[in-house]
């Protein structure tokens, strides 16, 4: 498969785990990069249509044009595109979702269809950058979206199974495409992070697996993007160290540690109640602490995604 070396600009927010937080992410971070001036095209490519619906849009299209028609016919994805009231472009899902798996299938190269049909036409047009929505499983539509960016930004919240859900994301489907295509993390975030680091909590564990397992933490450093130091963003990140001093007497952490570090994107009402009305975080509450977060995201996409201008002319040429 001959492919370009980078992929366009934008990033796939995936976990093969449900209620991670992928959907709102992907607004957010979306949202975040158009702050800097950039025109942003989300791409649901979930199934269930849960983006498409809480931005208000129905599954179906008036005019009967869809994603499908993009992938397989000769529809502009650029004519698919919805405006938000807060300037990002959504491209809907649809029930033709269902079966666009299925025909890529039938193709032999259909794992470069969303890049071909769907992101490089909407980069030679007006969009800087496309983050994508992507089905909740494994599958050709997962791989396919990714092989479009190949970018990725790792959600985890800290309930059992966050991160074996990561793992297996590395195992089965990073680290055998990076085989093929280049591929990078720009980030592996957690969120919805409530309780304290400092005592036995999801939080810790995750906090601690992030921060210090050395079995994941190689394979996934091994495909960070190489302008980072680190998968985890600052905010996420814990001094190692931390972690010893609780498992070895709780008491002398506050004497070591006067202010326990919180890691990660923290749980705030705020972020559910932006998303249930369809709206990013920094139009629900501009004052809110964790606006900030996502903006370091976004700022991890800018940095790690080729230049928009140039993309758009080798775009325009393929
Ligand atoms: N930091 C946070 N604090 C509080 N609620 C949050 C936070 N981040 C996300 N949520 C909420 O958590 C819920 C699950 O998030 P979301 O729908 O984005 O997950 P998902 O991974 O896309 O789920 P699915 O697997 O169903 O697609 C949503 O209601 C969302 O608003
Ligand atoms: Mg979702």
């Amino acid at each position: 498969m001959s492919l370009d070396p980078e992929g366009y600009p934008g990033a796939v927010v995936s976990l093969f785990k449900g209620g991670v937080t992928k959907t709102s992410t992907s607004l957010n971070v979306a949202h975040q990069l158009s702050e800097r001036d950039s025109e942003v095209a989300v791409v649901d490519l979930d199934k269930d249509g849960h983006l498409t619906s809480l931005l208000g849009y129905e599954r179906q299209l008036d005019n009967g044009d869809d994603i499908g028609d993009a992938v397989f016919g000769d529809t502009d994805p650029g004519d698919l595109l919805v405006e938000t009231d807060f300037g990002l472009h959504l491209l809907p899902a649809t029930e033709s979702l269902e079966t666009v798996e299925g025909r890529m299938k039938d193709r032999s190269f259909g794992v470069k269809l969303i890049r071909t049909e769907v992101v490089e036409p909407l980069v030679a047009g007006d969009i800087d950058y496309v983050l994508i929505d992507p089905p909740g499983g494994r599958g050709m539509l997962h791989d396919a979206a990714l092989v479009a960016v190949q970018r990725v930004i790792v959600p985890l919240i800290p309930s059992a199974g966050s991160v074996s859900g990561l793992e297996n994301l590395l195992r089965r489907s990073l680290v055998p495409l990076r085989k093929e295509v280049p591929l990078d993390i720009v980030a592996i975030t957690p969120n919805m992070m409530r309780e304290s680091i400092a005592q036995e909590s999801g939080e810790q564990m995750l906090a601690r697996e992030l921060n210090t397992n050395e079995e994941f933490g190689e394979t996934a450093m091994d495909l960070t993007y190489d302008g980072f130091d680190h998968y985890l963003p600052e905010y996420a990140r814990v001094d190692p160290e931390f972690f010893a001093v609780v498992a070895d007497d709780d008491r002398s952490v506050a004497a070591t540690y006067p202010e326990i570090p919180k890691p990660g994107i923290r749980y705030r009402k705020a972020i559910n109640d932006a998303t249930r009305h369809g709206l990013p975080l920094a139009e629900w509450e501009p004052t809110n602490d964790q606006i900030a977060a996502f903006d370091a995201l976004a700022d991890r996409v800018e940095r790690a995604s080729p230049d928009p201008e140039r993309e758009r002319a080798e775009a325009a040429d393929a």
